[in-house]
């Protein structure tokens, strides 16, 4: 007898679990594919060459040649591979192609991708088209991009299927992805331009482009193990998943841009170096194929916008490393020729290690790439022809490359937590890029 009436407990118990965890996932599935209200085209006019002008300016600091152009391959026609940490998506051939492009595809669809990440059949897109970005854009601002990639050569090139595993394979699964990581922006039909004698408006300008075209947050902000971006930790740094860059923090810390002055900020972005150091790796291709055209109200706007952000409450680590005279005698071989004997660097183009962020950044993952892989400023209007550093990949072994970061990490005035040969040993199995 009891045990019937317990066997129905648990019955209606289970039943009760069930209709929840539908109700759940049908709530999760309803924020995952709905629509945000349509917003209508800021224009019925496409070939306009103001608006294209406008268009390719927005499309550069966008940076989408950056996932859309393969190596070596023509513009915008895809097939640029983007590793992730769950599988290799390829970039799609955005060319006016009736085929294989966006020939086909309206302003209205286009919008519609840049804003709420749908494709032209309404299909879910994967966020490494970053939306999550891109989300914030006006709609004049995704009718200009449009109207200046209609006026390109369209190339009749196949996509290349993405590469992903069971279950990321499952597109429909983003729905559940984007109820937790995706909120289409809102400010679609507000006008954001930049005069730099307004402050409220160059502040305004400066989230607009960080938070939106630039997408800044999608390598400079931890995402949790899904890949969904931590917006509490907004611009905090992180290490890269792919290369093990470390994209430093853009928040006034003193492992960020707490020392940098305006005009260092909008000079790393344009140039691609300043007094604190030069964009290296994924950055160094940023400013090549997009800041260094920023218009200087633009790059004064975002430097503006990112010194007014709230710390996040970062402190350095207590210093440890210290150097060992086979440090110091590794360093005085190796590099003093260009970097000087107290780090001081020379003119005009080797920078100090003394006081040089890369170097006493707590995660030392920067410093030992460039010491492996070398490489060169990026080459910008500003700086056409940058000073390079040689690989020393074949030339240290991994001791050694600890012994001499660590005697520039603890040398003067720097001071910064030691490097462990394992971490060189690490770095060296990532590829160059
Ligand atoms: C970080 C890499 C990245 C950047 C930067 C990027 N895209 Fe993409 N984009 C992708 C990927 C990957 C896809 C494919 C997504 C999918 O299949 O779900 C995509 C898809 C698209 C689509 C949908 C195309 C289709 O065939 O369904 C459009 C339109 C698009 N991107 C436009 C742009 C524009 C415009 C920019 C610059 C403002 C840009 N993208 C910047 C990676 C990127
Ligand atoms: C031939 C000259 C040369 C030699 C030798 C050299 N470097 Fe460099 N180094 C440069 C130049 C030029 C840059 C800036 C290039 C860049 O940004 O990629 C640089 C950049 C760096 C950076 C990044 C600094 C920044 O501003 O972001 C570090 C760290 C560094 N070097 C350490 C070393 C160490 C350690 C050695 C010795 C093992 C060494 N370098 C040897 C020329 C040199
Ligand atoms: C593709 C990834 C990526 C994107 C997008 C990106 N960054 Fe970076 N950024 C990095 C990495 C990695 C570093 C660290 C390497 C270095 O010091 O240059 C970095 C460094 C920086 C630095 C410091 C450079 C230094 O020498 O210490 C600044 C300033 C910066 N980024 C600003 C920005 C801004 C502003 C945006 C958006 C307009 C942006 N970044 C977008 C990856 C990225």
């Amino acid at each position: 007898m009891s045990r019937i009436r317990l066997g129905r407990i648990l019955q209606r118990i289970l039943v009760a679990l069930v209709l929840v965890g539908v109700v759940v996932l049908a709530t999760a599935w309803w924020l995952g594919t709905r629509s945000a209200p349509p917003v209508a085209a800021s224009t019925e006019v496409f070939d306009d060459a103001e608006l294209i002008e406008r268009g390719a300016y927005l499309a550069t600091i966008g940076n989408c040649a950056a996932c859309h152009t393969a190596r070596g391959g023509e513009p915008f026609a895809g097939g640029r591979a983007l590793p992730t940490p769950w599988g290799t998506l390829y970039g799609t051939n955005i060319t006016p192609d009736d085929e294989h492009g966006i020939g086909r595809w309206s302003a209205d669809d286009f919008w519609l991708a840049l804003h709420e990440g749908r494709g032209r059949d309404g299909q879910l897109l994967y966020p490494a088209f970053p939306y999550t970005s891109y989300t914030h854009l006006t709609r004049a601002d995704a009718d200009a991009i449009y109207a200046w990639l209609r006026t390109l050569e369209p190339v009749n090139k196949p996509n290349i299927a993405h590469d992903l595993p069971f279950p990321y394979n499952q597109r429909w699964l983003l729905a559940f992805w984007r109820a937790l990581n995706f909120k289409p922006g809102a400010n679609a039909t507000v006008t954001v331009a930049a005069t730099s004698n307004d402050n409220a408006k160059l502040l305004e300008r400066g989230a607009y482009l960080t938070k939106g075209l630039g997408h800044c947050a999608e390598c400079h902000t931890p995402r949790d193990r899904w890949g969904g971006l931590l917006r509490s930790q907004d611009l905090a740094g992180t290490t890269m998943p792919i290369g093990g860059w470390y994209a430093t923090a853009l928040t006034p810390d003193v492992d960020g841009l707490h020392n940098w002055s305006e005009e260092d900020i909008a000079e790393l972005l344009q140039r691609g170096t300043s007094s604190h150091g030069s964009a290296l790796g994924p950055m160094a291709q940023v400013v090549f194929s997009s800041t260094q055209h920023l218009k200087a109200d633009d790059a004064q706007a975002i430097a503006s916008y990112l010194k007014q952000l709230p710390a996040q409450g970062h402190r350095q680590p207590r210093a440890s490393a210290s150097g060992t005279t086979h440090g110091a005698a590794a360093y005085r071989q190796y590099c003093a020729e260009c970097h000087g004997d107290e780090g001081e660097g020379k003119e005009p183009g080797w920078p100090a290690l003394a006081g040089n962020r890369t170097v006493t950044l707590p995660d030392p993952a920067n410093a030992i790439r460039t010491v492996l892989n070398g490489g060169f400023a990026p080459a910008t209007q500003l700086n056409p022809q940058p000073y390079g550093m040689p690989p020393f990949r074949q030339v240290l072994s991994d001791s050694d490359i600890a012994a001499i970061l660590n005697h520039v990490r603890g040398s003067w005035g720097n001071e910064a937590p030691p490097v462990r040969a394992n971490q060189v040993q690490r770095a060296r199995g990532f590829e160059l890029d």
